[in-house]
């Protein structure tokens, strides 16, 4: 990822991308995320017009927006005759403060992880809200490849839960599949997952949606504080051209 700063060191406006030369599909927008911090919502517009910090003939992915920046995103999708989707349902952020101080969880790493990365990456595409993709597919399987997971599988390896990272080192994707819920799991996997990215030096924290009171009660369980905001989760992609 590349970050681009209105001013410095004083800044009002960052913009994170992926650098060009790692997009290979202009309307892949897993392949293509960016996330945005602005304070002045007017100076993010004048960055965002004035400027080619996003490319908007790509189709793109848009991580944690705030609300503020959420309404400019919105004018810029008509502005650019963009469309303008939900990837997930409106987000609250859960950071935690002290993760040294989080319990050892019960926990249970495939050893067979690998070589089962592919049919890992197909279940988790079936599971997830905006999965079911080639696109989304690809993007679970860098996501596995590239950053540090949690799974969970039984005593013959069948996978039984996982989280997942991103890019930005957010939890993702956490998911339990039905036949093993209400046993705890998913407090075990994310606290060891959480102790593996506080080792490396990672923030621990995720975006869950505001309907989804079950996962917010688990962050609250695991010490996490609820940050005050809706953020949001955009895909933005080109309109093709109305003769
Ligand atoms: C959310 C999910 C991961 C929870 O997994 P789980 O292994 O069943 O959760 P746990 O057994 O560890 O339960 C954690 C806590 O949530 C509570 N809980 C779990 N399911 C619940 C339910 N249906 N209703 C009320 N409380 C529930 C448990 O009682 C427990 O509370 P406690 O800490 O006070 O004991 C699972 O339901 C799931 O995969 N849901 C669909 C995907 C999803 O929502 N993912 C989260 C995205 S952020």
């Amino acid at each position: 990822m590349e970050v681009c700063v209105d001013s410095w060191p004083d800044f009002r406006t960052v913009v994170l991308r992926r650098q060009r030369q790692f997009i290979t599909d202009d309307n892949d927008a897993f392949s293509n995320p960016h996330a945005i911090f602005a304070t002045d919502p007017a100076e993010l517009k004048r960055i965002l017009l004035e400027f080619k910090v996003i490319d908007w003939k790509q189709s793109l992915l848009l991580y944690g927006i705030s609300g503020s920046s959420y309404d400019i995103l919105k004018e810029m999708a008509d502005e650019k005759n963009l469309a303008l989707e939900h990837l997930l349902a409106p987000c609250r952020v859960f950071i935690h403060h002290n993760p040294e101080l989080i319990e050892d969880g019960w926990f249970h790493k495939s050893s067979k992880l690998s070589s089962d990365t592919t049919f890992l990456a197909e279940l988790i595409n079936k599971h997830i809200s905006y999965g079911g993709s080639e696109q989304s597919l690809n993007y679970i399987k860098k996501c596995i490849e590239l950053f540090p997971s949690a799974y969970i599988s039984d005593d013959e390896g069948h996978f039984m839960g996982w989280c997942l990272t991103d890019e930005l080192s957010a939890f993702r994707m956490a998911y339990i599949l039905p036949e093993f819920r209400n046993k705890s799991y998913i407090k075990g996997l994310v606290a060891n997952l959480a102790k593996k990215m506080h080792h490396r030096g990672h923030p621990i924290y995720c975006f869950t949606e505001k309907i989804n009171t079950i996962s917010q009660l688990i962050c609250k369980s695991l010490g996490m504080t609820e940050c005050p905001h809706t953020y949001y989760y955009l895909k933005m992609t080109p309109r093709k051209s109305q003769l």
